[in-house]
């Protein structure tokens, strides 16, 4: 987390039929294994076997390669309206705007023509894997997997689930969130059927959150994740008025957490976007179930819903990684979220300390431009419980990258080479790649990542 590994005039190996990365090296200009072949050969153990097959590609020296950046909680419908109703706490927003909007993917076309729109935007801000969330509506979310495949992306997909506490026009019944669910998941699962290499789609069963399910539907939906052994999607503790519907609508349960946690469905494949309102139970059910969370500060700013302590989740052993939240929140951009992370964690900080409390260890360190990459990146990827394929640039991981390019205009900065900081910097060349990170993460912005690979394949590149 708070370890920043830079490798400079580096090499890395791919093998495109498995899509894995198969070497990494440093300081490939000024060694003796300073061709690319003789590098591979060294990889792969036969120079003979490779030779001729080798595709070499050389990223100029305002280039760099991360890993994908993953965006843990998003709404692929809600594309359509970002940047409207933010004056809105949670509820009275997603009575206003978001049911309307949703509904409304009842209509295949819309689907059709809509999503890969969306895919599009997404994949043009680096992220190579996404958790998304769909409608009700079961064909539609097909369409919604299907674009998702192939674009290339890597994704987890989700038919939204709600029987209860919603409109009349927006809303199912018990057995249809759960039959729904289940035949959707048999279609993506089905629709991929066993094509060479890891699946890119991936159902995730996804009650929308607690005031909108039925306690016997996410008991069915617990059973269908624990059948076909898949990941779980919700919100948890987003917003006050949210926390305080759901203790009056489950007096039983002795927290928020605990709805999900008696439904079966908390455990280490669990992702619950938000969690700002956490009380001493949430944090220990999560803790103890092994679930994940998936941080959304753009989203929690925008709607006013408040600050999730990061740290305090970390410290207790939780994963976290950066969501989106579109259209809760109002970009894309998985770039606005470090920064916003980075933003919530000194506000929170700030507050703390006002209100005369003693910060220990790291507590009080602000989140630093390498700790929101790495959220972004290896948060993320635990976070999607694929930590050991994904997230870094490691071999034998699944070669999921962006390459980011700083010779783009970096508002209001002209050019990065020439900008005061780096200028200054050149005493330390060794600081230089550090710097030039953070304000990739502090400045950047689409225009700056110009290529993006998903298992070893190039989805995404923009013309220069
Ligand atoms: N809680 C339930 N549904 C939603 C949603 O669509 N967006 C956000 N931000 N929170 C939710
Ligand atoms: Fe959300």
């Amino acid at each position: 987390l708070n370890e920043l590994r830079i490798r400079t005039n580096g090499a890395l190996g791919v093998d495109q039929t498995t899509g894995r990365i198969i070497g990494i090296g440093d300081d490939v200009t000024d060694s003796s294994t300073g061709s690319a072949e003789a590098l591979v050969a060294s990889w792969t153990g036969s120079q003979a076997s490779v030779k001729g097959d080798v595709q070499v590609t050389v990223l100029s020296s305002d280039q760099f390669l991360l890993p994908g950046l993953i965006d843990t909680h998003t709404h692929a419908p809600q594309f359509a309206f970002l940047g409207i109703g933010h004056d809105l706490p949670l509820m009275d927003w997603l009575e206003k705007y978001t049911f309307k909007h949703e509904s409304s993917f009842k209509d295949i076309e819309l689907a059709r023509n809509f999503y890969s729109g969306a895919i599009n935007r997404v994949i043009s801000n680096g992220v190579t894997f996404a958790a998304y969330y769909g409608t009700i509506h079961v064909e539609s979310n097909r369409i919604l997997a299907d674009t998702i495949r192939k674009a290339g992306q890597r994704a987890f997909v989700g038919k939204v689930c709600m029987d209860v506490n919603s409109p009349s026009y927006y809303s199912e019944s018990t057995a249809e969130s759960i039959a729904g669910t289940e035949q959707f998941v048999k279609a993506v699962l089905g629709d991929q059927g066993n094509e060479s290499g890891a699946r890119l789609v991936t159902p995730i069963v996804t009650p929308r959150f607690a005031p909108t399910c039925s306690m016997e539907s996410l008991r069915g939906l617990g059973d269908v994740a624990r059948r076909y052994q898949l990941p779980v999607q919700s919100h948890l503790c987003e917003n006050p008025s949210e926390v305080a519907f759901v203790k009056q609508l489950f007096p039983d349960c002795t927290s928020y957490a605990d709805v999900y946690h008696r439904a079966g469905l908390l455990g280490k494949r669990s992702i619950m976007a938000h969690c700002v309102h956490m009380g001493a139970e949430d944090i220990r059910l999560l803790r103890e179930s092994g679930a994940c969370v998936s941080h959304c500060p753009t989203s929690n700013f925008a709607l006013g819903s408040g600050i999730a302590d990061v740290r305090r989740l970390m410290n207790n052993g939780i994963p976290v990684g950066l969501g989106t939240d579109v259209g809760g929140g109002y970009t894309p951009s998985i770039l606005d979220a470090m920064r916003m992370a980075a933003a919530a964690n000194r506000a929170l900080i700030a507050g703390r300390r006002d209100r005369g409390e003693i910060l220990e260890g790291r507590d009080g360190v602000p989140l630093e431009a390498g700790e929101a990459v790495f959220l972004a990146t290896q948060g993320g990827a635990r976070v999607m419980g694929m930590a050991d394929q994904l997230g870094s640039l490691d071999s034998g991981k699944l070669f999921d990258a962006i390459v980011v390019d700083l010779n783009v205009p970096l508002s209001p900065v002209p050019a990065v080479s020439s900008t005061p900081a780096v200028k200054c910097l050149e005493d330390h060349p060794d600081e230089a790649w550090r710097v030039r990170l953070e304000q990739f993460v502090f400045l950047a912005d689409d225009r700056n990542i110009t290529r993006v690979y998903v298992n070893g394949n190039l989805i995404h590149a923009k013309q220069t």
